[in-house]
């Protein structure tokens, strides 16, 4: 698989079947992908990896603080609290395709809280990881967790293995950080679930729109 391929194959999937992922894997994974690039080489991520037990148990947590509903720390504002168009329709057409494929209507907003809660389930996927920066960093060091997260997925999808990252763990922090114990310091960007997906699942055939080139790149004569 070349790198186009490996871009163009990679979805965020939502359902995952219970096939497990090798420990060997993820290490491997990891340590291709730390080759990615960060400003000043400071290499700012710091991950926790979830499979086998440590994720059984994680689960359960998880399920418990879900039913409990014990208020979570909520590490920051997934989206501006007045996000402008277009990136507003944007989210908006994103979330509307997904419910589409779930045949949740728009009234039902039981169902559609329902579904969300999947993400505190990892959607089912055998292994994940928490991505982690020091608090004390700024917008060009949390831009570079997207450099390293885009380039675990894509070395995941050369392992024939899916994903879906999910700033969701952000909302339930202290769940997060009472399991993984990680030093103080350390604030919770977002998870990780890593799994093969379930051919069977609707939710998986979400392909979503993209802006059109034009829109968002300038060539200046
Ligand atoms: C940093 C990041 C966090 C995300 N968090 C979530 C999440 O919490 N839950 C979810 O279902 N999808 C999440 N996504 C997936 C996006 O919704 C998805 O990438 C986007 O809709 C484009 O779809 P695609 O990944 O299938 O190309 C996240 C993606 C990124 C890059």
């Amino acid at each position: 698989m070349n790198v186009s391929e490996a871009v163009a194959n990679r979805r965020s999937i939502r359902s995952f079947s219970s096939q497990p992922v090798d420990d060997n894997v993820i290490k491997r994974v990891l340590d291709k992908a730390s080759r990615s690039p960060s400003g000043g080489n400071v290499q700012p991520w710091r991950f926790y990896v979830l499979n086998n037990d440590a994720m059984e148990r994680f689960k359960q947590t998880a399920e418990a603080a879900l039913t409990s509903g014990k208020p979570q720390n909520i590490e920051y504002s997934i989206y501006p609290p007045k996000l402008q168009e277009p990136y507003r329709s944007s989210r908006f057409k994103c979330g509307e395709d997904m419910y589409k494929l779930l045949e949740i209507e728009r009234e039902d907003k039981p169902a559609r809280l329902n579904w969300l809660s999947n993400n505190y389930r990892f959607f089912g996927a055998p292994a994940g990881l928490f991505c982690f920066i020091d608090r004390g960093m700024g917008a060009p060091q949390w831009s570079d967790l997207g450099m390293i997260l885009q380039t675990i997925m894509l070395l995941f999808q050369e392992e024939g293995i899916d994903t879906c990252a999910q700033e969701a763990w952000s909302q339930m922090a202290s769940t997060v950080h009472e399991f993984v114990e990680p030093p103080e310091n350390l604030m919770l960007f977002c998870g990780m679930a890593i799994g093969y997906r379930d051919q069977a699942a609707a939710v998986n055939g979400l392909v979503t729109d993209r802006a059109p080139l034009e829109d968002w790149a300038t060539f200046l004569s």
